[in-house]
């Protein structure tokens, strides 16, 4: 037999969202203004709202040895996995925007931000909800990491020591 597997997102707009989202992702939008971005120019900002209700923010960091830079998404995650490391991420809302350009697209976290993010959900064994935002109020939305990285390899695939 056959199962179709699909991945699952929502489209939606800005207005439509439940007052919790607007304002993680208000939050992301507030502090873009902190991206140390230099050499890109380009500003992402990510919010994570954990279960007892604080909000951390984080945004893009570059430096002159390129790779040394860190992504927002990581930047959020790791302050969050150091300052809070038992409680539960109930959402992360991610905005992006260049200083000089209109190009206002929903940006997708990279390869190595989805891995992180797969690995705190796996870690805390509840769903991360994940906002993505555009500046023309468009919204995507995930209930779970999975559908950003699918088939992921799972660390309870590893022998226990
Ligand atoms: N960037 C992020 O912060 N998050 C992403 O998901 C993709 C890219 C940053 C890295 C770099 O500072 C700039 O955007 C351009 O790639």
């Amino acid at each position: 037999m056959e199962e179709k597997i699909e991945l699952n997102f929502i489209k939606t707009t800005f207005k439509r969202l439940v007052d919790d989202d607007k304002l993680l992702i208000e939050s992301a939008k507030e502090n873009l203004e902190n991206a140390y971005a230099p050499y890109s120019g380009f500003h992402v900002s990510a919010s994570i709202l954990l279960e007892n209700g604080i909000i951390i923010n984080g945004t893009n960091q570059e430096n002159i040895a390129y790779p040394s830079g860190l992504c927002a998404e990581r930047v959020a995650l790791f302050c969050a996995g150091s300052n809070y490391p038992n409680i539960n991420i109930k959402a992360m809302a991610i905005s992006a925007k260049y200083l000089d350009s209109d190009i206002n697209d929903i940006i997708s976290p990279c390869g190595a931000c989805r891995q992180v993010m797969a690995e705190y959900q796996q870690k805390q064994n509840a769903n991360i909800r994940v906002i993505l935002h555009s500046e023309n109020n468009e919204v995507l939305i995930s209930e779970s990491v999975e559908n950003f990285l699918p088939f992921i390899f799972k660390f309870d695939k590893l022998r226990k020591f």
